[in-house]
C-alpha cells in the first residue's frame, strides 16, 4: 500500500509502497478514507519530538473498517470510524478512574508484542507505527481500543478533523478546562486546534471568546467560528489587548501554539483564580517561566493531553453537533489534497496559511 514515511529527523515525508500485516485477534484493518494534517506530525518531522524512523507519520483520520481479528466485537467489516491516538487498555489506574487518554499502558499493551511480527513493514523490515495509528497510508492496522464507530451519513473527510485537532481543542475546553457559561475565553493560535477550542467555547456558552493569532485570515475565520474579539499578535501584545478587553483578565485560557512564549502569555491574560490550559506541543528541553508569586492570586496552569478525551463517548457527540449546525468543520476544512502533495500541505501549515488540509485517499 501507498503510505507517506519519514526516514530521517529532521526531514520530510517519502510516498513509498509498504506492507501492512492481517488483524491479531483484537486488531481491526482500517480503510482510509481521509486524514488530516496536525502541527504534531510536523513537530515530528522537524526533529521538536523524538520519534524512532522509519515512521509512517498521521494520527487524524476516519475510515471504514475492512476487516477485523477473531477477538473483535465493537466493529465489524463496513462500519464506519474515526480513528483517535488516546489507545486505552480500560484497566489501568487511569483508564478505571475516566481519565482514559492518560492510559499507562498504552504503549506497552496496545502495540505487537516480540513475536508477533510488524503491522507495519517495509521489505520484511519493520516501519514504525506513529502514535497506534500511522494515518497517511491507504490501510490502518490498529488496536480495536483506538477507534470509534460513528453514524454512517457523517462525511468521512469532516470526520477526521473530528480525529484529533476537534476532540483536542473542544476537549480542552469541555473536559480539562470546564468551562461555564457567561465565563471570558481566550485562545492563543487559530489553527485547526485552537479554532476547535474558540467553537468549544461559543457552544459552552462563554460570554467573550477572544482569539490571537498573528495571521489576519485565521483571525477573521476564528470570528466566522465564535470569536466575539480578536487580536492580532503581530502587532500588539496579546496580555495587554486581553486584560484591557476583560478589565483584567480571563477566567481560561488556552495556549494552541507550542511555545514558551505564548504558554506565558497564556498565563498572563488571567484574572485572580484563572486557569491557563496548554494544548501546545513546546519542544522537548524548552522550559516554561511564570512569576511564583501569581500562584498567591491563586492562577492555575495545566495541559491537556488531546483533550482530556472519553472519545468513544466525545466524538459521536461531535458527530452530533456537525449535525446540529453547531459544530462547524466545513469551515475548517480549507483544502482536500493527494498523499502525493503531503510536504506542500506542511510547508503551507508552517506559514499559517491554512486552517485544515485534509488527504483524500
Ligand atoms: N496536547 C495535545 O494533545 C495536542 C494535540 C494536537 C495538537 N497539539 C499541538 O497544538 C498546537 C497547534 O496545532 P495546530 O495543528 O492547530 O497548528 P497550526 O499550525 O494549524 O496552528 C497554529 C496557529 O498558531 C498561530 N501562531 C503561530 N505563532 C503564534 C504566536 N506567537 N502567537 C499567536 N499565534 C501564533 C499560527 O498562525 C497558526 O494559525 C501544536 O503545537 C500541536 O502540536 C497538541
Ligand atoms: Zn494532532
Ligand atoms: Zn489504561
Amino acid at each position: 500500500m501507498k503510505a507517506a514515511v519519514l526516514n530521517a529527523i529532521p526531514g520530510v515525508l517519502e510516498i513509498e509502497d509498504i506492507d501492512v500485516g492481517e488483524p491479531g485477534p483484537r486488531e481491526v484493518l482500517v480503510r482510509t478514507v481521509a486524514a488530516g494534517l496536525c502541527h504534531s506530525d510536523l513537530h515530528f518531522m522537524e526533529g521538536k519530538y523524538p520519534y524512532p524512523c522509519p515512521a509512517v507519520l498521521g494520527h487524524e483520520s476516519a475510515g471504514i473498517v475492512e476487516a477485523v481479528g477473531s477477538m473483535v466485537r465493537y466493529v465489524k467489516p463496513g462500519d464506519h470510524v474515526i480513528t483517535c491516538l488516546s489507545a486505552f487498555c480500560g484497566h489501568c489506574s487511569q483508564c478505571t478512574d475516566g481519565h482514559l487518554s492518560l492510559c499507562e499502558n498504552k504503549d506497552t499493551e496496545l502495540v505487537r508484542q516480540p513475536g508477533e511480527g510488524n503491522r507495519l513493514s517495509r521489505g520484511g523490515d519493520p516501519v514504525n507505527q506513529f502514535l497506534h495509528l500511522s494515518s497517511f497510508a491507504e490501510f490502518m492496522l490498529v488496536h480495536e481500543q483506538t477507534v470509534v464507530k460513528i453514524d454512517n451519513e457523517m462525511p468521512l473527510d469532516k470526520a477526521a478533523l473530528i480525529g484529533c485537532g476537534v476532540t483536542t481543542g473542544m476537549g480542552a475546553v469541555f473536559r480539562t478546562a470546564k468551562v461555564s457559561a457567561g465565563d471570558t475565553v481566550a485562545v492563543i493560535g487559530c489553527g485547526g486546534i485552537g479554532l476547535s477550542a474558540i467553537q468549544g467555547a461559543r457552544i459552552a456558552g462563554a460570554n467573550k471568546v477572544i482569539a490571537v493569532d498573528m495571521v489576519a485570515s485565521k483571525l477573521q475565520l476564528a470570528q466566522s467560528l465564535g470569536a466575539t474579539h480578536v487580536v492580532n499578535a503581530a502587532d500588539t501584545d496579546p496580555i495587554q489587548a486581553v486584560l484591557d478587553l476583560t478589565g483584567g483578565g480571563v477566567h481560561y485560557s488556552f495556549e494552541a501554539v507550542g511555545l514558551k512564549q505564548t504558554a506565558e502569555q497564556a498565563f498572563g491574560m488571567l484574572r485572580r483564580g484563572g486557569q491557563a490550559t496548554v494544548i501546545g506541543m513546546i519542544p522537548v528541553g524548552t522550559k516554561v517561566e511564570i512569576h511564583g508569586v501569581e500562584f498567591l492570586y491563586e492562577k492555575k496552569l495545566t495541559g491537556s493531553n488531546m483533550g482530556s478525551n472519553q472519545f468513544r463517548t466525545d466524538m459521536p457527540r461531535f458527530v452530533e453537533m456537525y449535525f446540529d449546525g453547531r459544530l462547524k468543520l466545513d469551515e475548517m476544512l480549507w483544502q482536500t489534497i493527494a498523499l502525493e502533495d503531503i510536504n506542500e500541505g506542511f510547508a503551507e501549515m508552517k506559514k499559517g496559511a491554512v486552517a485544515r488540509s485534509v488527504i483524500a485517499f
